[in-house]
């Protein structure tokens, strides 16, 4: 098996590749690359394309979120996110498709989130973001199941990683219930081979997604703030001043 692996610190990802070689054969192939550029999917999909190889899978994992009040968040740092988590994952989706179609086979994994189920204070843009790529690929997977070619959605609950400390939220993880990265991957893989549009990776977070259906919208959003509110998560970089304002928004 061939991998193409895309990110922007090559040194993380020449230790990855020599470990994948080392215990399973497999051949990577690195590119160091900033996927929130505008000609970010251009540049990568050319690469890809000078190997000589088709592309079988496509896994859109990279992504980053933003936790934070609207007036202490920087505009460029959310335009940055956007074009990550949305932009570059339609732009290679709609790069990549094609062949998989005219092939006859192919899959793509696009990283959702089960923020993705409803909008969340305090990371409001991170979420919508996520519920595009739910959507998006949702619809991707009904037009072209009968074609041999599967698109899923993947939606991860808390999952051990760097994603809260560079959200802004470091030693958030810690205090939350939270899942490994293998399990999720276990969870992708089974979903990718029953041929599902969308998976949640584990069943309280499944229950959240219908239980967020089943509320008002105002119910939903309003209970949303709890997650990341200062005062009960000292460790996030919200202002004190956002805890007192949803007190006085209570009564
Ligand atoms: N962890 C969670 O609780 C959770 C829950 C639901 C969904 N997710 C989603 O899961 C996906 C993976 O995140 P993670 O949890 O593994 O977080 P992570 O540990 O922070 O990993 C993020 C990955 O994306 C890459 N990346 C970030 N910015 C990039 C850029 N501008 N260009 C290229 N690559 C970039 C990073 O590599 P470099 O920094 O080297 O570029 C890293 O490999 C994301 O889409 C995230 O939204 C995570």
């Amino acid at each position: 098996m061939h991998l193409v692996l895309a990110a922007r610190r090559a040194d993380r990802m020449n230790e990855l590749a020599e470990s994948l070689e080392t215990k399973h054969g497999t051949k990577c192939h690195i590119v160091a690359i900033d996927l929130s550029t505008s000609d970010a999917g251009l540049k990568l999909v050319d690469e890809i394309d000078k190997l000589g190889v088709d592309i079988e899978l496509l896994i859109n994992n990279a992504g980053v979120g933003l936790i934070g009040e609207v007036s202490t968040t920087e505009p460029v740092d959310i335009q940055r996110m956007l074009n990550l988590n949305v932009n570059t994952l339609t732009d290679l989706t709609y790069r990549v498709l094609p062949g998989m179609l005219e092939r006859g086979h192919g899959a793509i994994i696009n990283v959702s989130s089960v923020a993705a189920f409803q909008p969340v204070a305090f990371m409001g843009s991170y979420a919508a973001s996520k519920s595009y790529v739910l959507h998006f690929s949702e619809a991707l997977w009904a037009e072209t199941r009968s074609r041999g070619v599967t698109v899923l959605a993947l939606c991860p609950g808390v999952t051990e990683t760097e994603f809260f400390e560079v959200a802004g939220a470091p030693g958030w993880l810690k205090k939350h219930s939270s899942q490994t990265p293998a399990k999720v991957v276990r969870k992708a893989l089974s979903a990718l081979e029953k041929r599902r549009q969308f998976v949640v990776t584990s069943w309280k977070d499944y229950i959240m997604t219908i239980l967020v259906r089943l509320a008002t919208r105002r119910t939903a959003v309003n209970e949303s703030k709890r997650y990341f509110r200062a005062g009960t998560n000292e460790n996030t970089n919200l202002p004190a001043s956002s805890a007192a304002s949803d007190d006085q928004n209570k009564s």
